[in-house]
This record gives C-alpha cells, sequence and structure tokens, in this order.
C-alpha cells in the first residue's frame, strides 16, 4: 500500500481475504475514485486466518465486481499486529472477524478504531461468509457490502465515524 501522511487508512478483514474483504476493498476504492476523492482514503484488505495467503481474490468475488464495474486486485495476506497501528480503522465483516481482532488488539494494542461494516448499513449484522455456498451469495454479499459502504464513506466524511466504531480500548 502506498502510504501518504494526511490520508485515513482504512483495514478491511474477513477470514480468508478472498472472498469479502477484497470486495469490500475494491469497492471502497471505486466509491473513492467516482467521487474524486483519492488521496483523502487508502484502503488496504486482509484475513484473520492464513490458509490463502498468497492468493487473488477468488473467482466469485471477482466476477460479481465485475458485473457491477469494479476490477479486484491484489493478493491475500494474514492480518498482523501491526495492522492495529498503521491504520486509523479496521472494519470486520463478522463478529467472528472483529472477536479475532479484538483477540489480536488486547494483547498488541494499537490505535486503531475497530468496527464492523454493517455498522453503517441501514440494517447492522454480518456479511456472512459465502465462501461453502453457492454464487447466489456473492450477489448477497455484494449487495450488503455496497450499502454499507456507501455509510461508510459519508460517515468518514461527515466525521462522525467514530461514534459507531467497537473501540476495543
Ligand atoms: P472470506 O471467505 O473470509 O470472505 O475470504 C472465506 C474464504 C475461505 C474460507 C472461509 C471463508 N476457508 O474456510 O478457507
Amino acid at each position: 500500500m502506498e502510504s501518504h501522511q494526511d490520508s485515513l487508512k482504512i483495514l478491511f478483514v474477513c477470514l480468508g481475504n478472498i472472498c469479502r474483504s477484497p470486495l469490500a476493498e475494491g469497492v471502497f476504492q471505486h466509491r473513492v475514485e467516482e467521487r474524486g476523492l483519492e488521496g483523502r482514503f487508502e484502503a488496504d484488505s486482509a484475513g484473520t486466518g492464513a490458509w490463502h495467503v498468497g492468493e487473488p481474490p477468488d473467482d466469485r468475488s471477482a466476477q460479481v465486481a465485475r458485473r457491477n464495474g469494479i476490477e479486484l486486485s491484489g493478493s491475500a495476506r494474514q492480518m498482523t499486529p501491526s495492522d492495529l497501528h498503521d491504520f486509523d480503522w479496521v472494519i470486520a465483516m463478522d463478529r467472528s472477524n472483529l472477536d479475532a481482532i479484538r483477540a489480536l488488539h488486547a494483547r498488541h494494542g494499537g490505535d486503531a478504531e475497530l468496527a464492523l461494516l454493517r455498522d453503517f448499513d441501514a440494517e447492522p449484522g454480518d456479511v456472512p461468509d459465502p465462501y461453502y455456498g453457492g454464487p447466489g451469495g456473492f450477489d448477497r454479499v455484494f449487495e450488503l457490502v455496497s450499502r454499507s459502504i456507501d455509510g461508510l464513506l459519508s460517515a468518514l466524511l461527515e466525521g462522525d465515524g467514530g461514534s459507531r466504531g467497537h473501540r476495543a480500548r
């Protein structure tokens, strides 16, 4: 990730970093570019698990993104304790991911705000894990991610993102 000192750095986290979080990163980046906000935000994604490290996004995520005009890029990496220091926001796709991130934070500290992506959706909840389901699951994931990213970007631009974060300190 290129680093700019004044930009807000956001890390999207799921379990494998091949289905949900690359989609969240791609949708976020796309919305930022659509709105001419490059330079104000930087996004990356990671997984709490290491099973898929080095792999590209899952084809089913890449396809739903492409159908919506978004190209996914990057390869999977596992989240590290330093992410909690390097990012301003660490945003989990589901509560199980958030628990894993909180456990990492309890051991290693860091100033990142922790949140669930759907804290920024009108209907809070998890972005369900689509890995073992059919392709329809990925359309649903796209819908939830897309809606939540719009809410997240609005909250960050209005400066009230912090009131929704589950700060773990
Ligand atoms: P993700 O989906 O967390 O959205 O990337 C998954 C990818 C892989 C596995 C589970 C979920 N897996 O069990 O290998």
